[in-house]
């Protein structure tokens, strides 16, 4: 077996038989080994192991953590379990956690509760967490002392062991933990059952090292490792023979693909190989400021299978603030990068995310960033109030402002996003825009989709459209976070 494909070795997903608990001292180290890249295959005696069992798949968080699902899915359903979409019904429930902000970790917990109840019910219940909560050494302590119904724990870096470690619990009956606190080498091959025929994400780079002060990623993640090109392009020719229309490349920071792996070879080189390709759409996300090359933004303004969205993470307009961050760029290197941007890429729609109250914002520091945001007129942006995490350089600086004047910031600066989001929509009143259709909104009976620059559209058809059409909509109407129109062509 090896022979047949010698460039890897393989791994099972066996478990190594004793329990691993998550370390941030260790997840925090960053050395120069190499990582090798390990082929996964599915141990012949699990499959179909559990085929008369039910599971339910609740998934917290980003794209990242969406896509890990899809290969969580995939997993069990290898074992036999088959999905349901009410965790009542099942004998299986496994949480995907997130850990970047206090609510969704909340949430998760919120659930652990409602699962405890269903438990003293249901003594078969199998209960498992995983995803970026089960990194956190002070999460899965609580778990063993509090939460010990939760029948199983792993982490980001072992995915892959997913079935032997539910298969433990189920024949040892007491709890599993299995965190590595260091990533592991790339595995490839997971299986995957992609949430829809016509879009798909597809991971380029692991991790990230810019440990901006205020993130919890960099210890739930690990270090930036990035997938080989060729195992990525594979996975892309294989989308298209099975007519995909549009790929998401992924990473925490995409823009750092390539820069572990290869003397010569970055983002840039990467998209331009996958444009020439005959997919009709790539996107990518989410790009760090600092990585950003001038080869990259003509690239993307060069090929018009790739699509003209930029998700540009700003967090701040202060450059006190940005520096406290440790973000590596200032409100004028960024405003710089902005306009190359714009200047370079036709019709490009620029996203952002913005923190507001980090520990020591003054007004005048939020006011730079209104300034910014006023400058920057983004197509939308994701606000947040900053949310301590333990572990983080961030979590220790002491944060005077209130949680009233916090939430006063918030509202301040989403009222200045919204007005920018609604007046770039009438922009493209009256104009005719591509759409990749998702499906019909049942509450307005009309079909909806997105544009090339990622805006949401619902439209009207007079004929039957099909999920996965790519077709040309006039807009009729801008709203602040859609648009409407009607098909043209
Ligand atoms: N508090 C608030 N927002 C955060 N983000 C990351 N960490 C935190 C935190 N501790 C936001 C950043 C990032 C996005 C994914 O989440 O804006 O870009
Ligand atoms: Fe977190 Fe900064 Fe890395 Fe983004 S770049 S994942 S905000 S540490």
């Amino acid at each position: 077996m090896l022979k047949k494909i010698a460039k890897y070795d393989i791994i099972y997903g066996n478990g190594s038989g004793c329990m691993h608990l998550p370390d941030y001292k260790e997840a925090r180290s960053r050395d120069k080994r190499t990582y090798k890249t390990l082929k996964f295959e599915m141990n012949s005696s699990f499959k179909n192991k559990y085929a008369d069992k039910k599971f339910y798949l609740k998934t917290y968080g980003c794209q990242m953590n969406e896509h890990d699902s899809e290969n969580i899915e995939a997993l069990l359903c290898s074992l036999g379990f088959v999905k349901v979409d009410d965790y009542l019904d099942a004998d299986l429930v496994l949480l995907n956690t997130c850990s970047i902000r206090e609510n969704a970790h909340n949430k998760a917990f919120g659930m652990l509760g409602r699962l405890k109840h269903l438990k003293n019910e249901k003594k078969d219940l199998l209960i498992g967490l995983c995803g970026c909560m089960a990194q956190e050494s002070s999460v899965v302590e609580q778990i063993r002392r509090d939460y010990k119904f939760v029948d199983f724990v792993f982490g980001t870096h072992n995915l892959y062991q997913l079935p032997n470690i539910i298969d433990k619990a189920i024949e040892e009956n007491r709890q599993q933990i299995e965190v590595f606190s260091r990533e592991g080498d790339l595995v490839e091959g997971l299986p995957v059952v992609r949430a829809t025929p016509f879009k798909a994400y597809v991971n380029i780079i692991y991790g990230c090292d810019k440990f901006c002060t205020y993130c919890i990623v960099p210890y739930t993640r690990g270090r930036e490792r990035s997938r080989r090109k060729e195992d990525i392009l594979k996975e892309i020719d294989e989308l298209i023979k099975g007519g995909y229309k549009e790929v998401t490349l992924l990473g925490q920071n995409v823009n750092a693909y390539g820069k572990d792996l290869y003397e010569n070879y970055t983002l840039g080189n990467l998209l331009e190989e996958i444009a020439l390709k005959n997919i009709p759409r790539i996107r990518f996300m989410t790009s760090h400021p600092w990585d950003f090359t001038d080869n990259m933004i003509e690239v993307i303004g060069k090929y018009p299978n790739i699509m003209p969205s930029v998700h540009l993470p700003v967090q701040s307009g202060s450059n006190r603030i940005l520096k406290l961050m440790g973000r590596r760029y200032t409100k004028e290197s960024y405003l710089e990068l902005f306009k190359k941007i714009k200047e370079t890429v036709p019709g490009v729609a620029i996203s952002t995310d913005i923190i507001v109250g980090f520990p020591g914002e003054k007004e005048e520091d939020f006011l730079e960033t209104l300034d910014l945001v006023e400058k920057c007129k983004y197509d939308n942006a994701y606000t947040f109030i900053f949310s301590k995490r333990q572990g983080t350089p961030a979590c220790k600086l002491t944060d005077e402002v209130s949680l009233e004047e916090k939430e006063e910031r918030l509202q301040r600066l989403n009222a200045v996003v919204n007005k920018y989001f609604l007046e770039n929509n009438k922009k493209l009143e009256n104009k005719i825009v591509p759409v990749l259709v998702e499906g019909i909104s049942e509450k307005k009976e009309m079909y909806y989709g997105y544009s090339d620059t990622n805006k949401l559209i619902n439209f009207v058809s007079n004929k039957e459209l099909q999920a996965g059409d790519i077709v040309k909509v006039k807009i009729n109407a801008a709203k602040t976070w859609s648009l409407d129109g009607e098909l043209v062509g």
